[in-house]
């Protein structure tokens, strides 16, 4: 039988590549996104949120055997806040259930190399705080100047890989057989940075804050591929690690102060 994985974020970019790489993998794959999916949700709402189980568990039966939290937004404002950190831990969650019939169950979160950049203390607290209200309160008042707004997703996708580390070796994850992983990518080419890096001149600046030294900016496909594998059979002790996959900005930024 075909492995059933759901995909957030479906619809573009780097899930979009997900999608189309399971696909031609043979693989049966529940896309879930605003427009253009399977399944259509809103993960900033908890309306949304509950629809994505319920739609999810009708149209696999019940049973799957990946997740990938993919969905997310860059925009410095409070919705980036609502999907990026509690809509993806929403959707591990609240599908995690759906894995128990699964041989092989897998659930991977996309994070960012961006975790690695300042960030608000007060939002990543309230974040890992699972304070939804105190979090998008706090993302309101950084949004208000341009100066902290970029704090705002930085802050999330830190506290999500924070969040992973947290969950992956408990009785939820590790315990019931399940490799919690995320990735960190670092600039992709998809809409979501289209307008960053349209011009020469934009790739170059911003290639010196995120520096790729291997092969420069990546397609989504590459990605996709990692997050393939971290959710295949084959990984069956990968647990709890934010895998980079952004060209070397983490070995140039932190160098060998990770272990
Ligand atoms: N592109 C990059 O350089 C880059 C780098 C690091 C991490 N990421 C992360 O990768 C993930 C995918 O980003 P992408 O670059 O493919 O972006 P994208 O904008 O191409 O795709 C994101 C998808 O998420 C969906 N989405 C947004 N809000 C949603 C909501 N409320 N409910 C359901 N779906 C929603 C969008 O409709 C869109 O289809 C994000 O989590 C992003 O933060 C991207």
């Amino acid at each position: 039988m075909p492995r059933t994985s759901v995909v957030t974020g479906a619809a573009s970019g780097i899930g979009k590549a997900t999608k189309e790489l399971l696909e031609q993998r043979g693989e049966r794959v529940i896309g879930v996104d605003l427009h253009d999916a399977e399944v259509v949700a809103d993960l900033a709402s908890a309306e949304g949120r509950a629809a994505l189980v319920d739609a999810v568990r009708k149209v696999s039966g019940g049973r799957i055997d990946a997740i990938y939290a993919n969905a997310g937004l860059a925009s410095a404002a409070p919705p980036t806040v609502a999907v990026n950190f509690f809509g993806a831990i929403a959707t591990l969650e609240k599908l995690r259930p759906l894995l128990k019939g699964s041989d092989a169950p897998r659930a991977v979160v996309v994070s960012s190399m961006a975790a690695l950049m300042a960030s608000d203390e007060e939002l990543v607290g309230r974040l890992t705080a699972g304070d939804e209200q105190a979090a998008m309160a706090r993302a309101e008042v950084l949004a208000k100047e341009p100066t902290t707004g970029g704090l705002i997703y930085c802050s999330t996708k830190l506290a999500l890989s924070r969040w992973v580390r947290r969950q992956a070796a408990t009785a939820d994850w590790a315990g019931a057989g399940i490799p919690l992983n995320a990735v960190a990518p670092g600039i992709i080419a998809t809409p979501m940075t289209a307008e960053m890096i349209d011009t020469e001149q934009e790739r170059e600046s911003l290639l010196k804050v995120v520096p790729m030294p291997l092969n420069g900016i990546a397609e989504p496909v590459v990605v996709a591929r990692l997050l393939a594998w971290l959710n295949s059979v084959e990984n069956t002790h990968l647990c709890g690690q934010i895998v980079y996959v952004d060209g070397g900005s983490d070995v140039v930024l932190r160098g060998d102060s990770v272990w």
